[in-house]
């Protein structure tokens, strides 16, 4: 294993910190692409100048600016920021595989279940059709085609569709345990929504499964295969702190908060399935959100449970 390196655009994030430590605690080296130049950093312009290290067996898609930023207003600026973080650097990936002399044996990119439309029934699977129904589902779309490279580059690809990720120490779970912790926090809106998530662990894991197995390919839902709505969810968290969860966050706060458009992120969501994630053999560590959310109660507390405890 030594001597293999993993490229990762974004890897300086809350998803790409945890798979940094997977991939280093399982022997490869990491390269993280940042906007920032540090000792295990490149930048992207260096990137496009030097192409990709060598020794890169894979290499992975992670960068994106924070959507549900509450200080951002949700204007046209901040969605061309929040297209060209990952539809550029996406690009840039791409373009350094296909130029590099010794080609990486994969590359595994993240999007969202942003790409099927909400809907309060349906189920989808990665078989499902997306779209371009609102501005999500064609953000999705449209990230996903720039990671798209020509076939004769001959470089296996896998697309992860990732749920709301949750993970102790940042995404949503950072933003809630004060609310939580406090008695405040509960569904958003009606809370029969469903809220497609993964554990940060189970995401980390999946992009090692889709590196590490040649047969995998093509798209797999990030997400948990039991679909929990919003107030399944408030619920499990609330009692790994102890807490009731019964005050609703409403909609029209939502609304206010963080403009319709964006807020339907929150209060309409899409029952997803990870039928292909499962048919590839990956088995889940956190398969329901009761076991996910245990491991935010204060009583579990380690110094760095995402940085030590994460295994295969
Ligand atoms: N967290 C979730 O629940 C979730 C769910 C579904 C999909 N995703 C997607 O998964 C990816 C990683 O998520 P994450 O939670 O790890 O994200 P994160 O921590 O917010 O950010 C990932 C990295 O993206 C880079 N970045 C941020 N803003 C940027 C900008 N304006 N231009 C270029 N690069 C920028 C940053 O790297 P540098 O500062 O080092 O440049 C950052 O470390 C994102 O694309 C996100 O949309 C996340």
């Amino acid at each position: 294993m030594a001597g293999k390196t993993v490229v990762i655009g974004g890897g300086s994030g809350f998803i790409g910190t945890a798979l940094s430590n997977l991939l280093r605690h399982c022997g490869y080296d990491v390269v993280v692409v940042s906007r920032v130049p540090g000792a295990f950093n490149t930048t992207w312009s260096d990137l496009e100048h030097n192409g990709l290290p060598k020794n890169t067996t894979a290499v992975v898609s992670l960068a994106g600016q924070n959507i549900l930023d509450f200080k951002r207003k949700w204007n046209s600026g901040f969605q061309q920021t929040v297209r060209a973080s990952r539809i550029n650097t996406t690009s840039s990936l791409a373009r350094a595989i296909e130029e590099a002399e010794i080609k990486p044996n994969v590359f595994v990119s993240i999007s969202g279940v942003g790409y099927y439309p909400p809907d309060p029934i349906k189920e989808y699977t990665e078989y499902s059709a997306g779209g371009k129904d609102d501005y999500f589902a064609e953000l999705c779309t449209d990230w996903e085609q720039s990671a798209k490279l020509p076939a004769e580059v001959g470089v296996r690809q896998v697309t992860i569709r990732s749920g709301v990720v949750l993970g102790r120490r940042g995404g949503m779970i950072a933003q809630l345990y004060f609310p939580f912790f406090f008695g405040m926090g509960g569904p958003v809106g009606s809370g029969q929504q469903y809220l497609p998530w993964i554990h940060l662990h189970d995401i980390a894991r999946l992009f090692l499964h889709a590196i590490e197995n040649q047969q995998v390919e093509g798209v797999l839902n990030g997400v948990s295969p039991n679909p929990t709505t919003s107030k399944e969810f408030a619920r499990a968290f609330g009692s790994s702190l102890w807490r009731p969860a019964l005050i609703p966050l409403p909609e029209f706060v939502c609304n206010i908060l963080l403009g319709p458009e964006r807020a339907r992120m929150l209060t309409q969501g899409q029952k997803v399935i990870p039928k292909r994630t499962l048919e590839s053999g990956f088995v889940y560590k956190y398969p329901d959100i009761r076991s996910a959310c245990r491991e935010f109660s204060p009583l579990i507390y380690t110094d760095d449970l995402d940085r030590e405890n994460i295994s295969r």
